[in-house]
């Protein structure tokens, strides 16, 4: 099946008519179809679309724009199922993960579709008499966004949405890995009523990035991915002011202190390390643990990820699915590699999984490495694969010191019964998202989403966060005094 760019409304074929394939990662003969290789040209064409579309999308009032999005929502519902298939047989994760994805689309979009009728500004007293001061959120104009692999529909959701809401037209650039779950998603936008030029998509590699992250009739760069490539996306974008929203990298910890429900915290372990096979921002990477309970929870953790069952995500017993890529599985095999080479002890799995059921995929055995020191590459680089560092710490504090040196500050958790380390940790971990008693992913849409240091750049999406990227403050005051009042000078009387 040959799939189409989305410009100006119409299904298109690259104007090169050139193509790349998509293929299921669990099973590289399953041919998900062929998506169009595109040229700055198609890049430029979808940014024209949408440079137009903003003069009439943004005078539609926001509880109309509104309007169209819930009803997309609930065409998402509608196909949840069909939608969790599609993107498991692309993106490999297991159908359970899948129709999470999809659920979190759903729930952004209702969530941000509410705020057509909110989209609030503040109002205050002018310090002159006859005079009305008011600040109101307008929008910016073409947004483009480069997505993930990761979660294939529901970042698309999580920036598009707030995008349209606010009045802005959008150019979107899904990964390669996965344009069959942006694609859906963007016809149901259609479905839903968005107009032509409104949303537009287009599938390919840097050339496409290129152009959404320079031409000048773009406002804003959303970009969600690792943090080398939104630093070119930062710098391509630098030179014409634009704003850039960057969300990448992270190294997140679960810390387990020594007075810790361990059954709570292993489930978590499991859970935060290996979900998505470890390839979510927010996948805890490493664990520290309390030297008191650290043998007993390394023993009992060792015999659960060993008993993960790792296959195909589109059958129920798999618990989880394939790396996404020849790529991503090299990447995690030269961490294995390093690991050892660095001294940290392979205590489980280790090894790609190329026979039987797993000859076609690109799987990879559930890994941990323990005896792990805070300064082995294993523990401060993101590996975005099944590996998990586990670190010994003797208290809370040293858990908190370890767990903030390294480079990223996207999500942190501890697991204690103690509401004193609970706080101390929430305090002092300089992340974006921090967890008591569970693991470190799993974040809902309804609060901010993102981090510190080399995960991102100061902004947020999710939550009402997200307006702030997606609109721009203007001040407005109304004078009915009748006559010139200069502020600061002439000061009211009583
Ligand atoms: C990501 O890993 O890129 O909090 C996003 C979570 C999910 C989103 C993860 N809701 O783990």
């Amino acid at each position: 099946m040959t799939f189409n760019n989305f410009v100006g409304g119409k299904w298109l074929p690259s104007e090169s008519a050139a193509t790349f394939e998509n293929r299921n990662p669990a099973n590289t003969g399953d041919l998900i179809g062929l998506f169009p290789d595109s040229t700055a040209a198609d890049a430029e064409a979808a940014i024209a679309a949408a440079r137009r579309a903003f003069e009439s999308w943004r005078l539609v009032p926001a509880p109309k724009r509104a309007e169209i999005l819930f009803k997309a929502a609930q065409i998402i519902a509608a196909r949840k199922e069909e939608f969790a298939r599609d993107m498991t047989r692309e993106m490999g994760k297991v159908l359970d993960e899948t129709r999470g994805d999809i659920q979190e689309a759903i729930d952004m979009t209702y969530f941000l579709a509410a705020e057509g009728r909110r989209l609030h500004g503040q109002t205050a007293p002018s310090e002159l008499r006859d005079k009305f001061a008011m600040s109101i959120r307008q929008p910016i104009g073409v947004c483009s966004m480069i997505t993930p692999w990761n979660f294939p529909m529901a970042i698309p959701s999580w920036k598009i949405i707030p995008a349209l809401v606010c009045g802005n037209t959008v150019v979107l650039k899904p990964s390669e890995l996965t344009p069959l779950s942006a694609i859906n998603f963007v016809k149901v936008l259609e479905e839903a009523g968005v107009p032509a030029g409104v949303v537009n998509l287009v599938t390919g590699g840097p050339a496409v990035g290129e152009v959404l992250t320079t031409h000048p009739d773009v406002s804003v760069v959303s970009f969600t991915g690792s943090t080398a490539v939104g630093k070119l996306v930062n710098q391509n974008a630098a030179p014409f002011f634009k704003k850039v929203h960057l969300e990448m990298g992270g190294k997140n910890a679960i810390m387990i202190m020594d007075d810790a429900n361990l059954e709570l915290a292993l489930e978590g372990c499991v859970w935060g390390g290996f979900g998505t096979t470890g390839q979510r921002c927010t996948a805890a990477s490493r664990v520290i643990v309390h030297e008191q309970v650290h043998d007993r929870f390394v023993d009992a953790f060792l015999t659960r990820v060993s008993a993960l069952r790792v296959g195909d995500g589109l059958e129920t017993a798999t618990q989880m699915g394939p790396s996404i890529s020849e790529k991503q599985l090299q990447k995690v095999m030269s961490y294995v590699a390093i690991g050892r080479q660095e001294g940290a002890t392979l205590a489980c799995g280790g090894r790609s999984l190329a026979s039987g059921a797993h000859a076609n995929g690109f799987f990879h055995e559930p890994t941990v490495f323990t005896g792990v020191t805070p300064s082995m590459r294993i523990a401060r680089e993101e590996i975005f694969g099944p590996v998990v560092s586990v670190i010994k710490c003797g208290s809370v504090d040293e858990a908190v010191a370890v767990a903030n040196d390294v480079s990223y500050g996207l999500s942190c958790s501890i697991y204690t019964q103690d509401i004193n380390r609970a706080f101390t940790a929430m305090r002092d971990m300089y992340t974006g998202i921090f967890y008591v008693n569970a693991p470190t992913i799993g974040a809902e849409v309804h609060l901010p989403f993102g981090g510190t240091k080399a995960t991102g750049n100061g902004h947020r999406e999710a939550g009402i966060a997200a307006l702030d990227v997606f609109s721009e403050w203007k001040s407005i005051y109304v004078d009915f005094s009748g006559r010139l009042q200069r502020a600061q000078i002439d000061t009211a009387e009583l």
